[in-house]
């Protein structure tokens, strides 16, 4: 099976105290389900400066660190960035990468987001990989093209076992903090679309075990309905991931 997966994308919300409030109650909250089987992994990636104390926190709990993003740089005169291998130093195990909101407010392409990738790969970490169309693209029937450009544009240098490494989240850019969900079904028909685009370029064997998120929305009135559709294998949660009782109920949800 899959593994499923609900991730928390903090953006720049939270400062230190409120970020270990967060953790706390959602570590608390995790520990009464203890004696039953939750076989979903969860992921928390908040803002770089909160990283290394939330790791502390962390130690001993099943939540995995992730960070928002990182340098396509290793190291050096970068005034301002933060690189792959002083997130993985700090605890993370995971790094989101081609966020909409990177790709749109810091004109993030393609090129870079290879690189980036690379950076994340050579501190042995999981790639979250976004992809989603806009307004305008999914209007004009644009969307399943759109998505299968920006995973092979970016992605397809890597081989099948470094894509392995990659979990997939498709973010439509018109649901992303708007209150628009996609339907389950508009959900459901990108997944599988990128689950072939996997398919075609690296195998189904490597399709098969992708896991691909959805975000866009996500709340705890449609996660159910969302996680029911065959190809989602779980969700990328902006602003719902930012209060510990909607983030868990999504999180239960998920199983
Ligand atoms: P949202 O954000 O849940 O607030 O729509 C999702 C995301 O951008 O990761």
């Amino acid at each position: 099976m899959r593994t499923r997966i609900v991730a928390g994308n903090w953006k720049m919300n939270k400062t230190l105290p409120q970020g270990l409030e967060l953790i706390d109650q959602l570590i608390t909250k995790l520990r009464t389900l203890q004696a039953q089987t939750l076989e979903c992994k969860v992921v928390v990636a908040p803002p770089y400066a909160l990283l290394a104390p939330l790791a502390q926190k962390l130690q001993g709990s099943s939540v995995l660190l992730a960070a928002q993003d990182c340098s396509a740089f290793q190291s050096g005169a970068y005034t301002g960035e933060v690189s792959a291998e002083m997130l993985h130093s700090c605890g993370c195990g995971a790094v989101i990468i081609g966020h909409s909101e990177r790709r749109a407010y810091h004109a993030e392409g393609a090129q870079l987001l290879t690189e980036k990738v690379k950076r994340v790969f050579e501190q042995g970490m999981q790639v979250i990989f976004c992809v989603g169309e806009n307004r305008e693209q999914r209007e004009s029937q644009q969307h399943f093209a759109v998505v299968e450009a920006q995973v092979l544009d970016a992605l397809s240098g890597f081989s099948a076992q470094e894509m392995s490494q990659v979990i997939l989240a498709y973010e439509p850019v018109w649901a992303i903090g708007t209150g628009l969900t996609a339907t389950p079904q508009q959900a459901q028909e990108i997944h599988a679309h990128l689950r072939s685009v996997v398919a075609k370029k690296w195998g189904d064997e490597t399709a098969e075990a992708t896991t691909i998120l959805y975000g866009g929305s996500c709340k705890p009135t449609n996660a159910a309905e969302l996680f029911a559709c065959p190809d989602v294998d779980g969700g990328l949660i902006g602003g719902a991931a930012l209060d510990a009782d909607k983030f868990f109920a999504i999180i239960q949800a998920r199983g």
